[in-house]
């Protein structure tokens, strides 16, 4: 059997269900879909993508090469044991917030192949960047399963779970972050009497081009010095972020979504 036509069972399909399915759709992998019982979204996710579903996992679980939870954190314990009757060799990855390897292990007989994802709602276009991690008894055909996985909604980078946990309010929630700021600049713009439409075009091309010059590889302190000039209208702007504690306040975000993760 190649690694493109491997079975593929979600449990879970919702949004982010739905962005990797989009992408695997592309390969020849085998998928199946299942959720909580929602039958108007699973007839959707088939007329949508063309996939499979049952409103029973457990009857496609035996045959499954990987199993992709990809329903809320709290789901977890309940599914996983109802998973572990069923666990032979199957690759189980969770996209969970805080669901990590060494939760996933203790949950799953000993030896399974377990990884954990964290991607961000970019992966609907293709462009989410995740992050991985793998489990103790992960193989490499394992991994290789995993990587067409993460290639189909676009880029990752293998860290270790601390970092997953570390970095999840950077990649995962940080799309919310500019989007707030973004919103705030349409705002801005359609005071100037633009249309809303013509406002939204203008800041995402923007964000798009300093998304852009950030992927040249220079440091975002050199970029801001490229826009703003001493004493110029841009400084000015930057002045009443660091008068607001901007940097600080971002430091506060990320430590606020920490807290909630570890409390959750
Ligand atoms: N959305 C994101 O941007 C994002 C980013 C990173 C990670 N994640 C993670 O990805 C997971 C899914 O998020 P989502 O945004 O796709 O959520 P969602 O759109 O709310 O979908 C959740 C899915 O989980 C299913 N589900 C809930 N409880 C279940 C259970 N006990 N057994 C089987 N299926 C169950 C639901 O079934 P029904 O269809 O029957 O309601 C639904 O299909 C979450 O753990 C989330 O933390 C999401």
């Amino acid at each position: 059997m190649t690694e493109s036509s491997k079975k593929i069972l979600f449990i879970g399909a919702g949004r982010m269900a739905q962005a990797i399915i989009a992408g695997l759709n592309k390969t020849d992998m085998t998928i199946v879909a299942s959720n909580n019982g929602d039958a108007k979204r699973l007839e959707e996710v088939e007329q949508k993508f063309g996939v499979m579903t049952t409103d029973s996992w457990k009857e496609e679980i035996e045959d499954a090469d990987m199993i992709v939870l990809a329903m809320p954190p709290e789901a977890h314990e309940s599914v996983l044991k109802e998973v572990e009757l069923f666990v032979k060799d199957q690759f189980i990855v969770t996209l969970a917030a805080g669901i990590d390897p060494t939760y996933l292990e203790a949950k799953l007989p000993e030896g399974t192949p377990v990884a954990w994802v964290m991607p961000n709602p970019a992966a609907s276009l293709g462009k989410s960047v995740s992050l991985y991690t793998l489990g103790k008894h992960v193989g490499e055909h394992h991994e290789k399963m995993l990587e067409a996985l993460l290639d189909s909604i676009g880029s990752s980078e293998k860290v270790t779970e601390d970092q997953v946990h570390a970095l999840t309010p950077i990649t995962g929630s940080g799309s919310a972050f500019i989007y707030r700021m973004a919103n705030s600049l349409v705002t801005s713009a359609i005071d100037t009497g633009v249309t809303e439409e013509k406002a939204r075009k203008l800041v995402a091309d923007m964000i798009h081009g300093a998304a852009a010059m950030l992927q040249t590889g220079e440091p975002p302190k050199k970029l801001i010095d490229q826009v703003a000039s001493p004493g110029g209208v841009t400084a000015a702007g930057l002045e009443v972020m660091d008068e607001g504690q901007f940097d600080q306040m971002m430091q506060d975000v990320v430590t606020a979504c920490h807290i909630r993760a570890r409390n959750n």
